[in-house]
């Protein structure tokens, strides 16, 4: 880590193109906002108390999103152009020397290893400033790179300013640059919002330093799709497949067996390990945690949850904010609703659904049970159609099952309650009172056989 780096990530516009409530920044792509792609980026080459974030439209939250990183930010009240987003932060930045890394913080798929060439490139260049360009076939939207007879490096021209020659031009400025600091600073004093917009345009800078006489080279980017650039929902979308395409393929290489790589939705923060093979159209996101040997059915929704090794998700399971140790089998069809703890070894099987459990290694709820506010102990068995009454129209309540305790098919356990290890509950039975140890508790109506009744009821 170079400590001479500076970065200054813009996101203080509301991106009118997005049409939303919502700043442009905090949309996700990858599972994750822009910005944190773009902040995370930024760790790879400079520390965080030299990355800055221009913040403006919903300032606080932005703040919010990614104040866990350690970075520093800048205030743009008023958004007059990416010039001004800096010129708000020159007091502060301008002490600071060295190298000045620029970009967007639209720009989220930018890799941490091409800004580190892109400073490489600049440092001991000998020029002012360097830039990263690329070739798009459709260039639409970007600012054009303008170069001389000769080919060096003259301007930037925005769409809206440019000449119908120029937006020939299918070269464009990606929006990073890398400047020295000092040159940077004291040409920034020359820039003015002489356009249409009437806005400070950063790119402008380029002009600036070449009138100056000094040189600005560029950096050509081969493979646009880190250059993105997101002004509205069809760039977010594309920006979205190229996430997840890097993602598997990643995990691809890293020894992940992904069927059908192209259906599944994988966050960038994902971890799976080796050997663990992923079924079609499953999903795993947010902070989730994947283990070894295991397997995740078609159509199953890991989310925010730590799986051991060897866990088999059967199909169409949805999993949230929940760990399941080793071995664990769920679904197919299950719902391990939010906050569970499932033992090792322990089955969940299909239209079980658990919330806020704690379920005991070996335990096993085979089919049809709702298990809600309990704790269920180890090598228990929980009959098809259990159901826990946690609520009672006002108050949550626990439900406790001890080790090995038996619970038989339709039982409804009315919370509060307690049922001790090794006990056995009978079927059908409504429990609302604690079961010791080793006790059989029956609660339902006994049966009567009435004899011939059904032939005379005939007649
Ligand atoms: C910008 C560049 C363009 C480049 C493109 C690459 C300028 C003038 N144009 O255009 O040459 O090809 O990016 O994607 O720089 N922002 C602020 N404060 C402001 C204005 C913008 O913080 O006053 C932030 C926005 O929140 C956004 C970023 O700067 O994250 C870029 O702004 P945007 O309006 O998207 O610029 P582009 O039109 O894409
Ligand atoms: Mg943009």
């Amino acid at each position: 880590m170079q400590s001479d780096v500076t970065v200054v990530i813009l996101a203080a516009g509301l991106g009118t193109r997005m049409k939303s409530n919502q700043a442009k920044v905090l949309h996700c792509a990858g599972g994750q906002t822009l910005i944190r792609h773009a902040v995370d980026a930024a760790r790879a080459i400079a520390p965080p108390e030299r990355i800055f974030v221009v913040v403006g439209h919903q300032a606080e939250r932005v703040k919010a999103n990614v104040a866990d990183r350690g970075v520093r930010f800048i205030e743009q009240t008023e958004q007059r152009g990416t010039g001004h987003a800096l010129l708000c932060g020159r007091d502060e930045l301008a002490a600071l020397e060295g190298l000045l890394v620029i970009y967007y913080g639209d720009c989220p798929l930018i890799l941490p290893s091409t800004l580190a060439q892109l400073v490489e490139r600049q440092r001991g260049s000998g020029a002012a400033a360097t830039l990263i360009s690329t070739r798009l076939k459709d260039p639409t939207g970007y600012g054009r790179v303008i170069r001389t007879e000769s080919g060096n490096v003259a301007a930037i021209v925005e769409q809206k300013a440019a000449t119908r020659e120029q937006l020939a031009v299918h070269e464009i400025n990606a929006g990073i640059y890398c400047f020295e600091a000092g040159i940077f600073w004291d040409g920034i004093r020359e820039l003015r919002p002489n356009n249409a917009a009437n806005e400070y345009y950063l790119t402008d800078m380029v002009e600036i330093l070449i009138h100056r006489d000094r040189e600005v080279q560029d950096f050509h980017v081969k493979d646009s799709n880190e250059l993105l650039g997101i002004n509205n929902r069809v760039d977010l979308a594309a920006a979205d497949k190229v996430f997840r395409d890097r993602k598997v393929h990643q995990l691809m290489l890293d020894g992940v067996t992904i069927e059908r790589p192209e259906t599944v939705t994988i966050d960038s923060q994902v971890h799976v390990g080796m050997d663990t093979t992923i079924e079609a159209f499953a999903q795993l996101r947010g902070a989730t945690v994947v283990g070894e040997r295991c397997r995740i059915g078609a159509c199953s929704i890991v989310a925010d949850s730590e799986l051991g090794d060897e866990v088999e998700i059967g199909a169409f399971t949805s999993v949230a904010n929940s760990k399941l140790r080793n071995g664990v089998h769920a679904g197919p069809y299950a719902r391990l609703r939010m906050n569970n703890e499932v033992g090792e070894g322990a089955y969940i099987g299909n239209f079980v659904e658990l919330k806020n459990t704690k379920f005991g290694a070996g335990a096993k709820a085979s089919h049809l049970a709702y298990l809600g506010d309990s704790e269920v102990g180890a090598g228990a068995n929980i009959g098809a159609g259990t159901i826990t009454c946690n609520y009672d129209g006002v108050q949550k309540h626990k439900t406790k099952i001890g080790e090995k305790a038996f619970v038989g098919s339709n039982s409804t356990l009315v919370a509060p309650v307690e049922i001790a290890g090794n006990a056995y509950i009978a079927a059908g039975s409504v429990i609302t009172k604690t079961v010791p140890e080793d006790t059989l508790a029956i609660g339902r109506a006994r049966q009567e056989n009435k004899e011939g009744y059904a032939r005379r009821l005939r007649k």
